[in-house]
Order: structure tokens, then sequence, then C-alpha cells
């Protein structure tokens, strides 16, 4: 039987997948309650979304903040919430020393803690009802930790063991637990890893799935929880690949990083 969500809290809603898995959901007759930094992007999509006769609350929020997370919770939790979206998340392409502290924080802040956080807060209350689910964005890089993304795999590793685990631990609660791992997407996501400070581009940038083709996948993914979901499924293979050939990385080094300045 296909599921049918009321209420979704998508984090990271600005922008990207967010945005456009906003779009989708209120197309769907889903109320979308978005949450970002940007309250400008957050009010335009909310106007476009019910100028098509949805609806959407905007909700903005640095998901870095623990307190800023709280009262996010506080604001929607008798709504309530039976879709939560862990998507908010940025990236930084560069060698591991050339990040400063700050972003490294940031990154574990809004990557890993914003997701453990609000997914603490929401978990019960699913349970409670016996109704819910979780999807936490992760990425396939999480199983390839090459040169140029160490706390960016590293994060997105941390969500994979994270997921897997809590997805054991609420078998069969009536919630719902997916852990959604892309390759590249056609977003803002590398121009904004690119803005961080000592940011380098990504050579990845520009290839990739488009955003409506992981919005489509998602949906179905609403519909029909499981697990895991790689986008596009052969990059499920990511992780036989690191075992074969990963020490053909360990050899090209650090070379490829210094060509792309
Ligand atoms: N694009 C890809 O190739 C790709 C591949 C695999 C996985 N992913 C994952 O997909 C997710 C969405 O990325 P995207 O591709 O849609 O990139 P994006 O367009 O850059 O979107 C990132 C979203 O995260 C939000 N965000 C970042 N920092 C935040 C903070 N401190 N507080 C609240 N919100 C924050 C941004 O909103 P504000 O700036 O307005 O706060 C924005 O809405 C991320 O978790 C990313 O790691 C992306």
């Amino acid at each position: 039987m296909s599921r049918h969500p009321k209420t979704a809290l998508i984090t990271g809603a600005s922008s990207g997948i967010g945005a456009a898995l906003a779009r989708k959901l209120a197309a769907e007759g889903i109320n979308v309650l978005l949450a970002a930094r940007r309250e400008e992007r957050l009010l335009a999509i909310k106007t476009e979304i019910e100028a098509a006769g949805g609806r959407a609350e905007a909700f903005p929020v640095n998901l870095s903040d623990p307190n800023q997370r709280l009262r996010l919770f506080e604001q929607v939790r008798d709504l309530p919430v039976d879709l939560l979206v862990n998507n908010a998340g940025f990236g930084f392409y560069g060698y591991y020393t050339e990040m400063t502290w700050e972003t490294i924080h940031e990154m574990l802040a809004v990557n890993v803690e914003a997701t453990l956080h609000l997914t603490r807060l929401f978990l019960p209350l699913m349970q409670a009802r016996r109704c819910g689910q979780i999807i936490i964005m992760s990425s396939i890089v999480g199983s390839i930790p090459s040169q140029g993304t160490a706390m960016y795999s590293a994060s997105k590793a941390f969500l994979d063991a994270f997921t897997t685990a809590v997805y054991r631990e609420t078998r069969g609660s009536g919630v719902e637990i997916s852990l959604v791992r892309p390759g590249a997407v056609k977003t803002d996501f590398f121009t904004t890893a690119a803005q961080q400070e000592n940011g380098r581009c990504n050579p990845v940038e520009g290839s990739g799935v488009s955003v409506d083709y992981l919005v489509r996948c998602l949906w179905r993914l609403i519909q029909h929880p499981r697990r895991v979901m790689h986008i596009p499924a052969w990059v499920g293979l990511a992780p036989l690949f690191e075992l074969t050939t990963g020490w053909l990385q360990d050899l090209i080094g650090p070379v490829h990083l210094k060509n792309n300045r």
C-alpha cells in the first residue's frame, strides 16, 4: 500500500533538492514546512506553492544552532509532522588542512548534528503515534572517501551508519527511516562548496542527475519506504568500487586537486 503523509518538514528547502521536493510534495496535496536560513527564498517558494493551490509555511532557521533547532521543533511539533526530511547540508572541496576550523565545525553541526537532533526530537513523537517517516540525505561519497572531500565524506559516512542502525532499532514501530545516497545532482551545492573559505571547484560540478529526476525517486521512496535508496541505482556499487580500486586512488594521491585550482 502506498503512503501519503499529511505534513512534511523539509530542511534545506530554500534551494536545490529541498526546494524541488517541497514543490512536488505540495503538488501532491501535502502541507510543506520549509526550513533554511534564507528567509526571502523560503517566502518566494511558499508564495509559488500557494499560487499553485498548495499549502506551505516558511521557518527561517540556522540549523547549526541547537537553540534554533529546538525553537523550530516547538513551532511545528503539534501540526503534527509525519514526514521529516533531513536534507540541509553543504560540502567543501579541497585539502582538509585548507578548511578553517569554523567550516569544519559548521559542517559537523549542519550535516550531522542537526540531523541527529531533529531525528531525536521527532522520532519519539512518531513512534508514539506509530506513524511517520524520516528521510536522511546522505551521499555516495560517504563510501568513497576521496582526496578533497575528507570532512564531507566523513559527515555522510556518519549518517550512513547512524541511519542504518536506527532503521534496525525501529523496525515494526510504524515509523520508516530511509537513507538516500545520491551521486552528483545538478544544484547550487558545488557553487556553495566553492564559496567556502579556501574552497576549490569540484571537477564533478555540472555532471550528475537532474534535481527533477532525484525528486521523482524521492517521491517513490515516500510512497514505498525502504532502508536505503541510491540515486541513480548504479551508484550503489560505490562501496565495491572503493574496495577494489581504492589502492588506485591511494597512488594518484593529491595530484588531482593540484590541477584544479
Ligand atoms: N548536489 C549534489 O550533488 C548532492 C549529492 C549528494 C548529496 N547531496 C546532499 O543533498 C542535500 C541538499 O543539497 P543540494 O544539492 O540541494 O544543495 P543546495 O542547493 O546548496 O541546498 C542546500 C540547502 O541546505 C541549506 N542549509 C545549509 N546550511 C544551513 C544551515 N546552517 N541552516 C539551515 N539550512 C542550511 C541551504 O539553505 P540556506 O543557505 O538558505 O540556509 C539549502 O537550502 C545536502 O545534504 C547535500 O549534501 C547533494
